[in-house]
């Protein structure tokens, strides 16, 4: 390790104070050495209690810091690629949230800006450098479970707040766009291609117009998925790799818990209900914490951008499509960066 990577953070959201930043903190590659929000108060109140040392009360007095390195951009979905773009146009590199964009030829602009400026920008999917996706993965190559075949994924939680931005439309909100492009991007991770063609089927929130339920099918063929998300139902999360011989369930694919080890079963299926299932677990660790850890490294040079933009691109070019779906009520193909 040649230096500890200066980051500074864009917006006292909620995952950056409660989940992100004391999660980097904990970790000796990296330093956070600046929060800015649009509101000098909020920023000293979320900095005091994280012991940060430098607050802003405007995201271009972050910009301009000449400490900061990289910006992890927590901002509402609506406003991802515009700070990211800024970012990028100040030299700094961008760890930007998910879902990367609101739409395809946004995602696009911020491809150019990368290549334009020459920062580094990735996407925030912390489940992608988790131990236990990358065991998965390593289980799904190696043929334990025959040829992989069917992802069977549902991702839910409760949530009717107006004022929060999952509910607000015009800020890219709804389930989709919030926690189906999970599914869709470890889909990817495990099938190792991009779907052809993409199906959806739209519930939306009267009041609100966002989707509260969400069901899809991604045609990998020769694999499939099919997956549920909602805004509006029980809070769960499953995901499970179906092949001819074998079956991995994740036990909490996208939430793994910071403070307990996390569990794998492999079940060669001789009798139902996971009985005959071994388990594989893995250490307790912190899925931001390595998230900040390997971006780090991909700065210093050494070691790919984890989830760099070409991979971003491709999983909104999929979001787009199901939207599109739902609207055509058609099997639609999701477009490619290369046009
Ligand atoms: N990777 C994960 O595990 C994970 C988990 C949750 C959320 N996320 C993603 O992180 C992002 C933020 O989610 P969150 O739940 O943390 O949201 P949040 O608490 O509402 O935070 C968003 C922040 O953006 C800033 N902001 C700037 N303009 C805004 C506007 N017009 N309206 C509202 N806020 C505005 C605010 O910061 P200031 O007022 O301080 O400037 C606000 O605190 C989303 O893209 C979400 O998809 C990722």
């Amino acid at each position: 390790m040649s230096h500890k990577v200066r980051w500074g953070v864009l917006g006292a959201a909620a995952i950056a104070v409660r989940k992100v930043i004391p999660a980097m903190l904990k970790s000796s590659e990296l330093e956070v050495v600046a929060l800015a929000s649009r509101d000098l108060g909020r920023a000293q109140a979320a900095a005091g209690q994280l012991g940060m040392p430098k607050v802003y009360g405007s995201y271009e007095e972050l910009l301009a810091d000449p400490e900061v390195e990289v910006i992890y951009n927590p901002l509402p979905n609506h406003l991802h690629v515009p700070w990211s773009i800024k970012c990028a146009e100040a030299g700094k590199h961008v760890l930007c949230e998910k879902p990367l964009s609101m739409t395809v030829e946004e995602a696009r602009q911020l491809v150019a800006a990368r290549d334009r400026t020459g920062v580094k920008i990735g996407e925030a999917f912390m489940v992608r450098t988790h131990p236990q996706w990358l065991r998965t993965r390593e289980i799904v190559r190696s043929g334990q479970i025959g040829d992989p075949r069917l992802i069977n994924s549902t991702f839910t939680y409760f949530n009717r707040n107006p004022e929060n931005i999952r509910n607000i439309r015009e800020y890219g909100g709804g389930g989709l766009m919030d926690i189906g492009c999970y599914p869709i991007t470890m889909s990817r991770f495990i099938f190792e291609r991009e779907p052809a063609r993409v199906l959806a089927l739209f519930d939306r929130d009267p009041d609100s117009g966002i989707d509260r339920l969400t069901s899809a099918i991604l045609d990998f063929s020769p694999g499939q998925t099919i997956f549920g998300c909602s805004t509006q139902l029980v809070p769960n999360q499953r995901f499970e790799v179906l092949g001819t011989t074998g079956r991995v369930e994740i036990e909490i694919p996208y939430n793994a818990p910071p403070d307990q080890p996390t569990r794998i079963q492999i079940d060669d299926g001789r009798e139902l209900g996971g009985r005959s299932a071994r388990t594989e677990t893995f250490e307790v660790c912190d899925q931001y914490t390595i998230q900040g850890e390997v971006f780090s490294a991909a700065i210093r040079g050494d070691r790919p951008v984890p989830v760099p933009l070409e991979d971003a691109f491709a999983n909104m070019a999929v979001i787009e499509a199901l939207f599109r779906s739902g609207d055509t009520n058609r099997w639609e193909k999701p477009v490619s960066l290369a046009g």
